[in-house]
């Protein structure tokens, strides 16, 4: 059966372990595996603004031997022109893997369901997954077996980035809280998930309003922009319901004096976090950055070995 990486969860436990070994072995040796020699082709779509993600699939289905298709979703029309399934029969006709970054994720779900080849999320409305697999790899670099690390997420937890974290940190059995204003925690569904996983990996969700609950004694403290792609319409009023919840360098100074601050970027100094701390000591962006090319190489040799 095809696999698909379309959110944090479809990676297992001992699947998602067996990625980030795959990745940490690929960042030592990148280009020791080559599944992609011929060369095949991947189809990346970007229907939102990008550049680690498009950088990172280009340089990593490089290095995996493979050729990258930058398939332009405006000229395809895709949903207008053509339908979803129509476009994935037709891509999975001429690529080995399809890579796709859009709105909806039932959009996602209908290219896997007729594709016919692996399918990778590379930003939803709703999940970022690659993103998680390069941050998990970051803290494994820098910290060791991820289960039990504590790990605060402040800002818009109802962002792709806030309901990738609870599964992909769940499924790694971490203790993941997330500190975000009403209205701005996880979907109710990726919650409900994240706990259900937890319950088996022994790590643990919890969701707060308080900033400061979030962030006290964590290993590392994320966030993320405040007005994600497709919101910028509500950018003045985010920017007013956000403040609180900017990692300013007195509030990561509330973790634990050695933690991490994590962000997928593009950042804003000054608004969602101080110069001070992303550009400060602690920060390891610039790895989780890297990482993306890494994790991602990783995740498309899993899943074309597992077809
Ligand atoms: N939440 C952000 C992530 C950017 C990589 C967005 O969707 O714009």
């Amino acid at each position: 059966m095809t696999r698909h990486f379309l959110r944090d969860d479809d990676l297992g436990p001992d699947e998602q372990a067996e990625v980030l070994a795959l990745a940490a072995e690929m960042k030592h040796a990148p280009h020791q595996r080559q599944p992609l020699a011929g060369p095949l082709t991947v189809a990346t779509i970007y229907d939102k603004p990008t550049l680690r993600t498009q950088a990172s699939f280009s340089s990593g289905i490089a290095e995996l031997g493979g050729h990258s298709m930058l398939v332009d979703g405006r000229l395809a029309g895709i949903g207008e022109r053509e339908s979803v399934a129509d476009v994935a029969r037709v891509l999975g006709r001429q690529a080995s893997a399809i890579v796709w970054r859009t709105f909806a994720q039932s959009s996602l779900d209908e290219m896997a369901a007729h594709a016919g080849v692996p399918v990778v999320n590379a930003l939803t409305d709703d999940f970022h997954p690659c993103q998680l697999l390069a941050d998990l790899l970051t803290l494994q670099e820098h910290r060791g077996a991820l289960a039990g690390q504590t790990v605060a997420f402040v800002g818009d937890g109802a962002s792709n980035m806030g309901n990738s974290w609870v599964l992909a940190g769940a499924t790694a059995g971490m203790h993941v809280r997330i500190g975000a204003p009403q209205g701005y925690l996880p979907g109710g569904a990726a919650a409900a998930r994240a706990e259900e996983l937890a319950a088996t990996t022994g790590g643990s969700i919890t969701l707060t309003h308080d900033a400061h609950e979030a962030v006290a004694g964590v290993d590392a403290v994320v966030t993320d922009t405040w007005v994600s792609m497709g919101k910028e319409g509500e950018s003045e009023a985010r920017t007013t319901t956000f403040s609180p919840y900017a990692v300013t360098e007195e509030l990561f100074g509330e973790a634990a004096d050695d933690a991490l601050f994590l962000h997928c970027l593009p950042a804003y100094r000054g608004k969602e976090v101080a110069a001070g701390v992303i550009d400060g000591p602690r920060s390891v962006v610039w790895d989780e950055a890297e990482n993306r090319r890494h994790a991602q190489k990783a995740i498309l040799a899993w899943l074309l070995g597992q077809g």
